[in-house]
């Protein structure tokens, strides 16, 4: 029996020319188009990936109803455990071995800009619902992002410290192992100083799976700024919020997409996750009824509230599906032009059109951070 599998596995293959189409290439249906998703599912930020997943999935039930040009999509999903050289990894075995048509994710920009040469190479299109730091799409024309990048966050949270919360003197915390968070820091610093604010120069830094932040902490409060900029993730976050008011600092502290995550709460605690704001792509609150339908079918499925991973990974299929529509072939140069060529497309977290550099301008919100949920401040156009 195993003999004649081999024996029909090298006669699927002993006809091809092109070395790509190997035995794994002779199984792929000719009615899939198979899209290679890379997420966190394990580790420090696991949140982001179920919580991508999860959006990813809704979305595709509802394009594969109606097969595009005869096909449907098909997700296979590699867990990157939230590290940059298991994303590349990931995205060169979904390329070599499962000839994937496309590669969704990541989400951390680390991940993302570890893995993204590699799909460059190849020439097959990589699109990033959520990583956000400038330098993921300027690795080449293949690279593509349905959210907007840390120039525009940054800058709406720098303003909304100095104009909103009329905050003048600002201490900023990196994250030192993060792309995300460095680019961030220099975003929010050149903008406030511009207003006309003070940034505490000094290196307030942590490293992530960090997880006793008093020392740091003591030397910020030290330093007594008005307001905190912390761009970090979840998981240190959620620590440091904890810390921070446990050591009687009552400054409002702000960051951005990274806090977005239904574990924060959970880990600062009723004390520390008070009174803080961050900058984020999605409001289940927005009264946009194409919202309010997102929100209730996946609350539906999913017996929670969608954050913005959730739906930036939702509107990120029904993107790629539009492209696919419109390029009439899952052919990597016409898939690539096609997504190239996205403008105005309706999504959940806004209006999408890709730029020149292929990345989304697309409206922020400014979400308020409470003990029962975050509360919707304010929409930012760019
Ligand atoms: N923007 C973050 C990054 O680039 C990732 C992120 C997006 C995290 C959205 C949470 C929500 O690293």
């Amino acid at each position: 029996m195993k003999l004649l599998g081999i024996l029909i596995a090298l006669l699927l293959t002993a006809g091809c020319q092109d070395k790509k189409a190997d035995s794994a290439a002779a199984q792929k249906s000719e009615n899939e188009i198979t899209i290679g998703a890379v997420f966190a599912m394990t580790g420090p930020i696991a949140s982001y990936g179920q919580e991508s997943v999860n959006g990813i999935k809704m979305a595709l039930e509802e394009v594969n109803q109606t097969p595009i040009n005869g096909k449907t999509l098909k997700v296979l999903v590699e867990d990157n455990k939230g590290e940059p050289v298991e994303s590349a990894n990931a995205v060169r075995k979904l390329i070599d071995i499962n000839k994937v048509d496309l590669i969704l994710g990541s989400v951390a920009s680390s991940n993302t800009l570890a893995s993204a040469p590699i799909a460059q190479a190849a020439k097959v299109p990589l699109l990033t619902p959520a990583s956000t730091n400038e330098k993921v799409t300027m690795t080449g024309d293949f690279i593509f992002r349905t959210c907007f990048t840390d120039n525009f966050q940054g800058v709406v949270m720098a303003k909304f410290a100095f104009t909103t919360l009329t905050k003048r003197k600002a201490a900023i915390i990196v994250d030192n192992s993060s792309d995300y968070s460095k680019g961030l820091q220099k975003v929010f610093k050149e903008e406030f100083n511009r207003l006309g604010g003070a940034v505490i120069q000094d290196n307030f830094t942590y490293t992530q799976k960090d997880t006793d932040f008093r020392s740091l902490l003591t030397k910020v409060k030290r330093a007594d700024p008005d307001v905190i900029f912390l761009p970090g993730y979840y998981s240190e976050v959620g620590l440091i919020l904890k810390q921070a008011r446990s050591m009687g600092m009552e400054m409002p502290i702000l960051g951005g997409d990274g806090w977005d995550s239904p574990k924060l709460q959970e880990l600062a605690g009723p004390q520390g996750i008070k009174g803080n704001y961050i900058s984020s792509h999605f409001s289940p609150d927005d009264v946009d009824p194409r919202v309010q339908k997102f929100v209730k079918d996946y609350m539906a499925r999913y017996n929670e509230k969608p954050g913005a991973m959730a739906a930036l990974g939702y509107d990120a299929v029904l993107v790629i599906a539009d492209a696919l529509k419109r390029a009439g072939s899952a052919d990597s140069a016409s898939l690539q032009k096609a997504l190239a060529n996205t403008v105005g497309f309706e999504g959940v977290t806004g209006a999408i059109t890709i730029d020149a550099n292929r990345n989304a301008q697309k409206s922020a919100v400014v979400l308020e951070t409470t003990a029962t949920g975050n509360i919707f401040n304010q929409k930012v156009n760019p």
